[in-house]
Protein backbone atom coordinates (compact mmCIF):
# COMPACT_ATOMS: atom_id res chain seq x y z
CA UNK A 1 0.00 0.00 0.00
CA UNK A 2 1.33 3.41 -1.23
CA UNK A 3 1.79 6.38 1.59
CA UNK A 4 4.19 8.67 0.41
CA UNK A 5 5.27 11.61 2.33
CA UNK A 6 5.31 15.07 0.88
CA UNK A 7 5.98 18.52 2.61
CA UNK A 8 2.33 20.16 1.11
CA UNK A 9 0.46 17.06 -0.02
CA UNK A 10 -1.17 14.43 2.10
CA UNK A 11 -1.12 11.06 0.51
CA UNK A 12 -3.22 8.38 1.50
CA UNK A 13 -4.09 4.69 -0.18
CA UNK A 14 -6.97 2.73 1.16
CA UNK A 15 -7.65 -1.08 0.76
CA UNK A 16 -9.84 -0.73 -2.52
CA UNK A 17 -6.75 0.78 -4.25
CA UNK A 18 -7.99 4.43 -3.98
CA UNK A 19 -5.68 6.65 -3.35
CA UNK A 20 -6.31 10.24 -1.60
CA UNK A 21 -4.03 13.70 -2.24
CA UNK A 22 -4.95 16.34 -0.25
CA UNK A 23 -3.08 19.70 -0.71
CA UNK A 24 -2.11 21.07 2.67
CA UNK A 25 -1.53 24.83 2.95
CA UNK A 26 -4.65 26.05 4.48
CA UNK A 27 -3.19 29.02 5.91
CA UNK A 28 -3.04 29.95 2.24
CA UNK A 29 -6.13 28.69 1.50
CA UNK A 30 -3.99 25.90 -0.43
CA UNK A 31 -2.53 28.19 -3.17
CA UNK A 32 -0.28 26.23 -5.48
CA UNK A 33 3.38 27.72 -5.44
CA UNK A 34 6.16 25.60 -6.70
CA UNK A 35 6.86 23.51 -4.02
CA UNK A 36 2.91 21.85 -4.05
CA UNK A 37 3.54 22.18 -8.31
CA UNK A 38 6.61 19.82 -8.06
CA UNK A 39 5.42 17.34 -4.78
CA UNK A 40 1.61 17.08 -6.69
CA UNK A 41 3.83 16.11 -10.11
CA UNK A 42 5.66 13.28 -8.15
CA UNK A 43 2.52 12.28 -5.94
CA UNK A 44 0.19 11.84 -9.68
CA UNK A 45 3.54 9.69 -10.96
CA UNK A 46 3.36 8.21 -7.94
CA UNK A 47 0.09 7.25 -8.15
CA UNK A 48 0.26 6.57 -11.59
CA UNK A 49 3.42 3.76 -11.65
CA UNK A 50 1.43 2.06 -8.20
CA UNK A 51 0.17 -0.98 -9.14
CA UNK A 52 -1.96 -1.23 -6.10
CA UNK A 53 -3.38 2.39 -6.66
CA UNK A 54 -6.56 2.12 -9.14
CA UNK A 55 -8.43 5.33 -8.45
CA UNK A 56 -7.08 8.94 -7.11
CA UNK A 57 -9.38 11.75 -5.28
CA UNK A 58 -7.67 14.95 -5.38
CA UNK A 59 -8.51 17.74 -2.63
CA UNK A 60 -7.93 20.35 -0.30
CA UNK A 61 -7.44 20.50 3.39
CA UNK A 62 -9.24 22.58 5.08
CA UNK A 63 -13.47 23.93 4.81
CA UNK A 64 -12.87 27.06 2.86
CA UNK A 65 -11.07 26.15 -0.09
CA UNK A 66 -9.64 23.31 -2.60
CA UNK A 67 -7.26 26.01 -3.66
CA UNK A 68 -7.16 29.36 -3.96
CA UNK A 69 -4.98 29.60 -7.08
CA UNK A 70 -1.32 29.85 -7.87
CA UNK A 71 0.36 31.31 -4.96
CA UNK A 72 0.32 35.26 -5.99
CA UNK A 73 3.37 36.02 -4.21
CA UNK A 74 5.56 34.23 -6.18
CA UNK A 75 4.06 34.91 -9.45
CA UNK A 76 4.53 38.83 -8.65
CA UNK A 77 7.88 39.09 -9.51
CA UNK A 78 7.91 36.84 -12.72
CA UNK A 79 9.20 38.22 -15.73
CA UNK A 80 8.37 37.46 -19.24
CA UNK A 81 10.44 34.69 -19.73
CA UNK A 82 9.75 32.88 -16.07
CA UNK A 83 6.37 33.40 -16.68
CA UNK A 84 6.10 31.75 -20.08
CA UNK A 85 8.06 29.15 -18.53
CA UNK A 86 5.92 28.39 -15.03
CA UNK A 87 2.74 28.43 -17.08
CA UNK A 88 4.17 25.76 -20.22
CA UNK A 89 5.33 24.05 -16.12
CA UNK A 90 1.99 23.97 -14.79
CA UNK A 91 0.33 22.93 -17.98
CA UNK A 92 2.61 19.92 -18.13
CA UNK A 93 1.89 18.87 -14.84
CA UNK A 94 -1.91 19.52 -15.33
CA UNK A 95 -2.00 17.74 -18.43
CA UNK A 96 -0.18 14.68 -16.69
CA UNK A 97 -3.38 14.64 -14.30
CA UNK A 98 -5.58 14.79 -17.64
CA UNK A 99 -4.19 11.96 -18.97
CA UNK A 100 -3.10 9.93 -16.15
CA UNK A 101 -4.39 6.60 -17.17
CA UNK A 102 -6.30 6.13 -13.54
CA UNK A 103 -9.54 8.09 -12.67
CA UNK A 104 -8.53 11.15 -11.23
CA UNK A 105 -11.77 12.61 -9.34
CA UNK A 106 -11.45 15.93 -7.78
CA UNK A 107 -13.04 17.29 -4.32
CA UNK A 108 -13.77 20.73 -4.60
CA UNK A 109 -14.21 21.67 -1.21
CA UNK A 110 -14.56 25.46 -1.21
CA UNK A 111 -12.77 28.07 -3.32
CA UNK A 112 -11.27 26.73 -6.40
CA UNK A 113 -10.32 29.73 -8.25
CA UNK A 114 -7.35 30.38 -10.95
CA UNK A 115 -4.88 27.79 -10.64
CA UNK A 116 -7.45 25.62 -8.18
CA UNK A 117 -10.07 25.62 -10.97
CA UNK A 118 -7.63 24.84 -13.50
CA UNK A 119 -6.64 22.05 -11.61
CA UNK A 120 -9.77 20.92 -11.19
CA UNK A 121 -10.76 20.90 -14.68
CA UNK A 122 -7.70 19.21 -15.64
CA UNK A 123 -9.46 16.27 -13.29
CA UNK A 124 -11.21 13.50 -15.44
CA UNK A 125 -14.47 13.97 -12.89
CA UNK A 126 -15.30 17.02 -10.59
CA UNK A 127 -17.38 16.41 -7.06
CA UNK A 128 -18.32 20.19 -5.70
CA UNK A 129 -19.40 20.48 -1.70
CA UNK A 130 -22.22 22.63 -2.05
CA UNK A 131 -20.49 25.73 -0.96
CA UNK A 132 -17.52 25.48 -3.73
CA UNK A 133 -16.94 28.80 -5.65
CA UNK A 134 -15.20 28.22 -9.24
CA UNK A 135 -13.92 31.61 -10.75
CA UNK A 136 -11.07 32.54 -13.10
CA UNK A 137 -9.89 36.04 -11.95
CA UNK A 138 -6.90 36.36 -12.97
CA UNK A 139 -7.72 39.24 -15.41
CA UNK A 140 -8.09 40.76 -11.97
CA UNK A 141 -4.77 40.75 -11.40
CA UNK A 142 -3.67 42.04 -14.56
CA UNK A 143 -2.83 38.26 -15.73
CA UNK A 144 -5.11 35.76 -18.40
CA UNK A 145 -5.29 31.76 -16.49
CA UNK A 146 -2.20 30.05 -17.44
CA UNK A 147 -2.66 26.26 -16.27
CA UNK A 148 -4.87 25.47 -19.22
CA UNK A 149 -7.76 27.05 -17.88
CA UNK A 150 -8.45 29.25 -21.74
CA UNK A 151 -8.80 25.97 -23.19
CA UNK A 152 -10.20 23.62 -20.78
CA UNK A 153 -13.03 25.68 -19.45
CA UNK A 154 -14.68 26.42 -22.85
CA UNK A 155 -14.87 22.66 -23.80
CA UNK A 156 -16.66 22.34 -20.09
CA UNK A 157 -19.14 24.83 -19.96
CA UNK A 158 -18.79 26.19 -23.85
CA UNK A 159 -17.42 29.07 -25.14
CA UNK A 160 -19.80 31.55 -24.31
CA UNK A 161 -20.14 31.29 -20.83
CA UNK A 162 -16.12 30.68 -20.81
CA UNK A 163 -15.78 33.92 -21.96
CA UNK A 164 -17.95 35.80 -19.77
CA UNK A 165 -16.04 33.85 -16.76
CA UNK A 166 -13.00 34.75 -18.14
CA UNK A 167 -13.30 38.14 -18.51
CA UNK A 168 -15.43 39.25 -15.40
CA UNK A 169 -13.57 37.26 -13.29
CA UNK A 170 -16.62 36.14 -11.74
CA UNK A 171 -17.51 32.76 -9.81
CA UNK A 172 -19.51 30.21 -10.42
CA UNK A 173 -21.57 28.44 -7.47
CA UNK A 174 -21.58 25.03 -6.95
CA UNK A 175 -25.10 24.68 -8.04
CA UNK A 176 -24.77 27.07 -11.69
CA UNK A 177 -21.45 25.03 -11.66
CA UNK A 178 -23.59 21.39 -12.26
CA UNK A 179 -26.17 23.37 -14.59
CA UNK A 180 -22.89 24.69 -17.18
CA UNK A 181 -21.55 21.20 -16.58
CA UNK A 182 -18.05 21.90 -14.65
CA UNK A 183 -19.17 19.79 -12.10
CA UNK A 184 -20.75 16.16 -12.08
CA UNK A 185 -22.54 16.10 -8.52
CA UNK A 186 -22.60 18.51 -5.74
CA UNK A 187 -22.90 17.08 -2.22
CA UNK A 188 -22.88 18.53 1.36
CA UNK A 189 -19.69 19.16 2.50
CA UNK A 190 -19.09 16.11 5.07
CA UNK A 191 -20.80 13.60 2.00
CA UNK A 192 -18.67 14.97 -1.13
CA UNK A 193 -15.61 12.26 0.36
CA UNK A 194 -17.79 9.59 0.78
CA UNK A 195 -19.48 10.50 -3.33
CA UNK A 196 -15.87 10.59 -4.44
CA UNK A 197 -15.31 7.02 -3.04
CA UNK A 198 -18.31 5.58 -4.57
CA UNK A 199 -17.41 6.79 -7.92
CA UNK A 200 -13.71 5.93 -7.55
CA UNK A 201 -15.59 2.42 -6.69
CA UNK A 202 -17.82 2.11 -9.75
CA UNK A 203 -14.98 2.89 -12.03
CA UNK A 204 -12.21 0.67 -10.00
CA UNK A 205 -14.59 -2.62 -11.16
CA UNK A 206 -13.76 -2.61 -14.43
CA UNK A 207 -10.64 -4.05 -16.41
CA UNK A 208 -7.91 -1.36 -15.44
CA UNK A 209 -6.14 -1.47 -18.98
CA UNK A 210 -9.85 -0.52 -20.98
CA UNK A 211 -9.98 2.14 -17.97
CA UNK A 212 -6.58 4.18 -18.92
CA UNK A 213 -7.37 3.23 -23.31
CA UNK A 214 -11.22 4.68 -22.45
CA UNK A 215 -9.38 8.11 -20.99
CA UNK A 216 -6.99 8.52 -23.49
CA UNK A 217 -9.72 8.34 -26.39
CA UNK A 218 -12.10 10.79 -24.78
CA UNK A 219 -9.09 13.40 -24.14
CA UNK A 220 -8.19 12.67 -27.81
CA UNK A 221 -11.71 14.18 -28.72
CA UNK A 222 -10.79 17.38 -27.07
CA UNK A 223 -6.98 18.19 -28.31
CA UNK A 224 -6.25 21.49 -28.83
CA UNK A 225 -3.27 23.53 -30.20
CA UNK A 226 -4.27 27.07 -27.71
CA UNK A 227 -2.03 26.10 -24.40
CA UNK A 228 1.42 26.84 -25.97
CA UNK A 229 -0.46 30.39 -27.16
CA UNK A 230 -1.52 30.88 -23.53
CA UNK A 231 1.73 30.19 -21.79
CA UNK A 232 2.88 32.98 -24.57
CA UNK A 233 0.19 35.66 -23.85
CA UNK A 234 0.47 34.83 -19.98
CA UNK A 235 4.27 35.26 -20.39
CA UNK A 236 3.96 38.73 -22.20
CA UNK A 237 1.41 39.67 -19.90
CA UNK A 238 3.99 39.32 -17.04
CA UNK A 239 5.97 42.83 -18.50
CA UNK A 240 3.47 45.02 -17.91
CA UNK A 241 2.25 48.00 -15.50
CA UNK A 242 -0.87 46.48 -15.35
CA UNK A 243 0.55 43.25 -13.56
CA UNK A 244 2.41 44.68 -11.34
CA UNK A 245 -0.58 46.62 -9.88
CA UNK A 246 -2.63 43.71 -9.86
CA UNK A 247 -0.51 41.66 -8.01
CA UNK A 248 0.78 44.16 -5.59
CA UNK A 249 -2.51 45.22 -5.13
CA UNK A 250 -3.43 41.93 -4.03
CA UNK A 251 -0.51 41.50 -1.54
CA UNK A 252 -1.27 44.49 -0.24
CA UNK A 253 -4.70 43.98 0.22
CA UNK A 254 -6.47 46.62 -1.89
CA UNK A 255 -8.11 47.31 -5.12
CA UNK A 256 -6.11 47.87 -8.55
CA UNK A 257 -6.20 50.81 -10.40
CA UNK A 258 -5.29 49.32 -13.68
CA UNK A 259 -3.99 52.19 -16.41
CA UNK A 260 -3.66 49.56 -19.27
CA UNK A 261 -0.33 50.23 -19.89
N1 LIG B 1 -1.77 33.19 -3.46
C1 LIG B 1 -1.10 33.48 -2.32
N2 LIG B 1 -1.71 33.63 -1.13
C2 LIG B 1 -3.05 33.47 -1.12
C3 LIG B 1 -3.80 33.19 -2.26
C4 LIG B 1 -3.10 33.04 -3.48
N3 LIG B 1 -3.72 32.74 -4.63
N4 LIG B 1 -5.11 33.11 -1.92
C5 LIG B 1 -5.16 33.34 -0.60
N5 LIG B 1 -3.94 33.56 -0.11
C6 LIG B 1 -3.54 33.85 1.28
C7 LIG B 1 -3.88 35.27 1.66
O1 LIG B 1 -2.87 36.17 1.23
C8 LIG B 1 -3.97 35.14 3.16
O2 LIG B 1 -2.65 35.08 3.68
P1 LIG B 1 -2.30 35.92 5.03
O3 LIG B 1 -3.18 35.32 6.09
O4 LIG B 1 -0.84 35.61 5.22
O5 LIG B 1 -2.62 37.36 4.72
C9 LIG B 1 -4.58 33.74 3.36
O6 LIG B 1 -4.32 33.03 2.15
C10 LIG B 1 -6.08 33.75 3.58
O7 LIG B 1 -6.68 34.47 2.50
P2 LIG B 1 -7.63 35.76 2.70
O8 LIG B 1 -7.56 36.56 1.44
O9 LIG B 1 -7.29 36.45 3.97
O10 LIG B 1 -9.03 35.03 2.85
P3 LIG B 1 -10.46 35.66 2.51
O11 LIG B 1 -11.47 34.70 3.05
O12 LIG B 1 -10.55 37.08 2.92
O13 LIG B 1 -10.56 35.62 0.90
C11 LIG B 1 -10.27 34.66 -1.28
C12 LIG B 1 -10.55 34.39 0.21
C13 LIG B 1 -10.12 33.30 -1.95
C14 LIG B 1 -11.48 35.41 -1.91
C15 LIG B 1 -8.99 35.51 -1.43
O14 LIG B 1 -7.96 34.90 -0.69
C16 LIG B 1 -8.50 35.64 -2.85
O15 LIG B 1 -9.07 36.44 -3.62
N6 LIG B 1 -7.43 34.92 -3.22
C17 LIG B 1 -6.80 35.05 -4.50
C18 LIG B 1 -7.62 34.39 -5.56
C19 LIG B 1 -6.97 34.57 -6.91
O16 LIG B 1 -6.89 35.65 -7.46
N7 LIG B 1 -6.49 33.45 -7.47
C20 LIG B 1 -5.90 33.43 -8.76
C21 LIG B 1 -4.43 33.54 -8.68
S1 LIG B 1 -3.74 33.45 -10.31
Amino acid sequence: MTSATFETLLFDTNDDGIATITINRPDKLNALNSKVLSELSEAIKTAESDRDVKAVILTGSGEKAFVAGADIKELSSLNREQGEELAARGQSIFSAIENCGKPVIAVVNGYALGGGAELAMACHVRIATSNALFGLPEVSLGLIPGYGGTQRLPQLVGKSKAMEMILTGGQLKADEALRFGLVNLVAESGEAMDEAHKMAGKMVKNGPVAISKAIAAVNASSKTDGFAREAMLFGELCTTEDFKEGTTAFLEKRKPSFKGE
